[in-house]
């Protein structure tokens, strides 16, 4: 019903327009107004273009001020309505800007958001409290391109508009370990709930790409991550101590994990105590060919909960799902359900590594052993594989609950490696080959559905869009 009305109001407005345009003084000019249609969580009373705040798309005019200033008058109709704000065609040139809430940002298709390279025009905030400093550096973090904290619904998103983090001067500057802080991420949105990151195109950002974090009921959908994939740190999609979450419909080539599922570092981590939960990831194409499809960790001290993956196609990647974690982190990566994934080219189809290290500094706990149970992996076709799995748990503290089912791994035939290496871990098999190690118990054939996967939906699931529109006035 509100779908038909929006769509009917939509075409009301462009043939007032024509007849405007057709009668009034400037029916020589050609005036044509443009009605855009996007889906949303929420549509808004108030519009308004970067251009009405100065804002140029020539690629070398900075519109940060821009941007900061139409957000700074737009929040006067967060609880009004809500507003949007549109960017046209043209390269924007920009530093980070912060949204606000009720609040949509709309790349047209030809709008291309260019992040400035110039390391002074970026804040430095503080470090994220569940980390205790910066994962480049010790100490604060720039600040995101596109920045919200302790917002509610905010959509940002576009016909498939572009995002270019302009990375290669931060990747030069990490690898000669010349920055001072930690790299900027494209998109971060904190402590906010209700949120819709959907149809863009995002491509090399300095470091990780969106990163959702101390957040509730995100729809991610729809977007394209593209960086080189020797570049440093570029993960695509990083859920942070996050609850309800669909990530849905993304391509990803990156030089680190397409997804990679997170919740805070060790000591730190654990005193916030902010698990991500209630996840779903599907229909994700990833290539990455030094990291993982979708990792769990290294960074998951709050815990890792009801992940449900299916639809996964890989490409070229290193390892399919990896669970990364070791002593000090604490906490736990439990009910883990994957199911059909289609692997073409990797060194390990499942990875698991109990020793990961990587510490944000000395005063780790060594007593906190993370606890890593009911992992659940099935109906996977693997091809050109090195090794079909890597898989070890903690000693004296295995890795429990494993379930693998109706598995075909194809070794490649130049693989001199052992194809299952198992150590510290306990679970089960059926259908799987080749053979796997002696620790997952074969279940014979009948077993073949033994892996369970959720029936139920996820609150995420039941959240329904809406078509909102937009007029575009051209001259
Ligand atoms: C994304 O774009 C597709 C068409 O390309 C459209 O069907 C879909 O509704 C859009 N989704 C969102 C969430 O914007
Ligand atoms: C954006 O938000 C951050 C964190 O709250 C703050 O430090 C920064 O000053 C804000 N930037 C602007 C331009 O208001
Ligand atoms: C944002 O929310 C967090 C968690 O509720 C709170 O600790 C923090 O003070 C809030 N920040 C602002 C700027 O309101
Ligand atoms: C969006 O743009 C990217 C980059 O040009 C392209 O690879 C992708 O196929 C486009 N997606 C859609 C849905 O058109
Ligand atoms: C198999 O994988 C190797 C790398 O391990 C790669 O060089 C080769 O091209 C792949 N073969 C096919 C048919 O994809
Ligand atoms: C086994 O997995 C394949 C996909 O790899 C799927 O088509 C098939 O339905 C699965 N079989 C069972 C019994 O679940
Ligand atoms: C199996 O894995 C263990 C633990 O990582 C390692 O020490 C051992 O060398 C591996 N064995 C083979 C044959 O690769």
């Amino acid at each position: 019903m509100d779908i038909l009305i929006v769509i009917v109001a939509c075409v009301i407005v462009l043939s007032a327009r024509n007849v405007e345009a057709r009668t009034g003084h400037h029916h020589h000019r050609a005036t044509k107004s443009q009605c855009i249609q996007y889906s949303a969580i929420s549509c808004r009373a108030h519009s308004a273009s970067i251009t009405d705040f100065g804002g140029v798309g020539d690629g070398v005019t900075s519109n940060t001020r821009a941007f900061q200033a139409a957000i700074d008058h737009l929040s006067q109709f967060e609880l009004h309505g809500g507003s949007q704000l549109f960017v046209p065609p043209g390269r924007w040139l920009t530093s980070s800007f912060n949204l606000t809430s009720r609040f949509t940002l709309y790349l047209h298709k030809d709008a291309v958001l260019l992040a400035s390279q110039e390391e002074s025009e970026w804040a430095v905030i503080k470090p994220l409290p569940s980390y205790g400093r910066g994962r480049d550096t010790d100490g604060g973090r720039y600040i995101s391109l596109i920045f919200g904290t302790n917002l509610t619904d905010v959509v940002i998103t576009g016909d498939n508009g572009t995002i270019d983090g302009q990375g290669q001067v931060w990747w030069d500057k990490f690898h000669k370990k010349e920055l001072t802080y930690t790299r900027p991420y494209l998109i971060e949105i904190m402590f906010s709930e209700n949120i819709q990151i959907s149809n863009l195109t995002l491509i090399d950002s300095p470091s990780w790409n969106i990163h959702p974090i101390y957040s509730s009921n995100i729809i991610i959908q729809g977007i394209t991550i593209l960086a080189p994939v020797r570049s440093p740190n570029t993960d695509g999609i990083n859920p942070d101590s996050c609850t309800n979450t669909r990530i849905e419909d993304c391509y990803i080539v990156s030089g680190d994990d397409c997804v990679a599922v997170k919740s805070g570092w060790d000591e730190y981590g654990i005193a916030f105590g902010m698990p991500t939960k209630q996840l779903a990831i599907r229909r994700l194409t990833c290539i990455s060919p030094t990291s993982a499809v979708i990792a769990l960790g290294s960074e998951m001290s709050g815990g890792i909960e009801d992940v449900r993956a299916e639809d996964i196609l890989a490409i070229d990647s290193e390892s399919g799902v990896r669970i990364k974690t070791g002593v000090g982190r604490g906490a736990y990566v439990k009910d883990i359900y994957v199911r059909g994934m289609t692997l073409k080219t990797m060194k390990w189809a499942f990875w698991m590594t109990g020793d990961y290290g990587s510490h944000p500094d000395n005063n780790y706990d060594p007593n906190a052993i993370p606890v890593v149970e009911n992992i659940n992996y099935r109906d996977v076709i693997a091809e050109n594989v090195t090794m079909a799995a890597k898989l070890d748990g903690i000693a004296g503290y295995p890795f429990t609950g494993i379930c693998i089912s109706n598995v075909t791994i194809e070794i490649a035939k130049s693989s001199k490696k052992l194809a299952w290496n198992c150590t510290n871990i306990a679970g089960i098999s059926s259908s799987v080959t080749p053979t796997p190690c002696a620790l997952l118990a074969d279940q014979g054939p009948g077993s073949i559905s033994a892996c369970n996967f959720p029936t139920d939906s996820l609150p995420i699931d039941n959240v329904e869009m809406q078509m909102c529109s937009y007029t575009i006035e051209q001259p």
